[in-house]
C-alpha cells in the first residue's frame, strides 16, 4: 500500500496516475474555425457535466507544448465561442492522434493532414468527415485561476449529429481502447 502526495510529484507524473486509473476517457475531436483557417484538434480531459443546461467540458491547456503562444482550439473558442465536439470512430484513430500535433496558428490541420470535413450547419464549425456523433456546442463559460495551466471550458449543446452506427475508441493513458458497437 502507499499513499502519493500529489503536491510532492511532478506534473507529469500526475498526468500519468490519472490517465491510466480514470479510465476509458472519450476523446473529443474539435473543430474550430477562425478567419477562415479549419483547427482540429483531439482533447481527453472530457465528458459531460449536466443536461439542463446541456453542458460538456473540455480543459485544454493554456499554451501549445514548449511555446508561450495559445493552443489554437483554447483561442478560437474564446474569439468564435463556436466549437464541433466529434467523437471518434476507431476507424480514425490514426487520424485523429495525428491532429495532436503543435502546428503555428495559420496552418491548418485539414490541409496538413489531409483529412476532409463536412458543412453540416452554417453556424457551426464543420465536423470531421467520417464521424458518426457531433455536438454544435457554443462557450457558455471558463474556469480560470492564475495557476491553473489547463482550463476547463464549457460548451453548451445546442445540436447532435447523429449517422449509423457508431464504434466509439476511447484514451487509456497515453494509448486508445476500443469499446462496443452503440446504438441511439
Ligand atoms: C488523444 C489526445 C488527447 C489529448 N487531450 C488533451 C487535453 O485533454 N487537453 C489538452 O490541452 N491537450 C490535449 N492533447 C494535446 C492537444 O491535442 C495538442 O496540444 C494539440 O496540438 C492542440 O492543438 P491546437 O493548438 O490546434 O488546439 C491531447 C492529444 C491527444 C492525441
Amino acid at each position: 500500500m502507499k499513499i502519493i502526495d500529489f503536491a510532492s510529484i511532478e506534473s507529469v507524473e500526475r498526468y500519468k496516475l490519472m490517465s491510466t486509473n480514470i479510465i476509458p476517457r472519450p476523446v473529443a475531436w474539435i473543430v474550430t474555425e477562425n478567419n477562415g483557417i479549419i483547427n482540429i484538434a483531439p482533447f481527453s480531459y472530457f465528458t459531460g457535466v449536466s443536461s439542463v443546461p446541456p453542458l460538456l467540458m473540455v480543459s485544454i491547456g493554456r499554451n501549445k507544448k514548449g511555446l508561450n503562444e495559445p493552443k489554437d482550439t483554447f483561442k478560437n473558442i474564446k474569439e468564435t465561442k463556436k466549437a464541433t465536439v466529434c467523437l471518434v470512430p476507431v476507424e480514425l484513430t490514426e487520424k485523429m492522434d495525428k491532429t495532436g500535433e503543435v502546428l503555428p496558428h495559420n496552418i491548418s490541420e485539414a490541409e496538413k493532414f489531409g483529412i476532409e470535413v463536412e458543412r453540416i450547419d452554417d453556424n457551426f464549425p464543420p465536423i470531421v468527415k467520417g464521424c458518426k456523433r457531433a455536438f454544435f456546442t457554443t462557450l457558455y463559460g471558463t474556469f480560470e485561476r492564475d495557476e491553473m495551466a489547463t482550463i476547463p471550458f464549457f460548451l453548451e449543446i445546442d445540436k447532435m449529429y447523429i449517422e449509423g452506427e457508431f464504434e466509439p475508441v476511447a484514451r487509456v493513458g497515453k494509448g486508445y481502447a476500443k469499446l462496443c458497437e452503440m446504438e441511439n
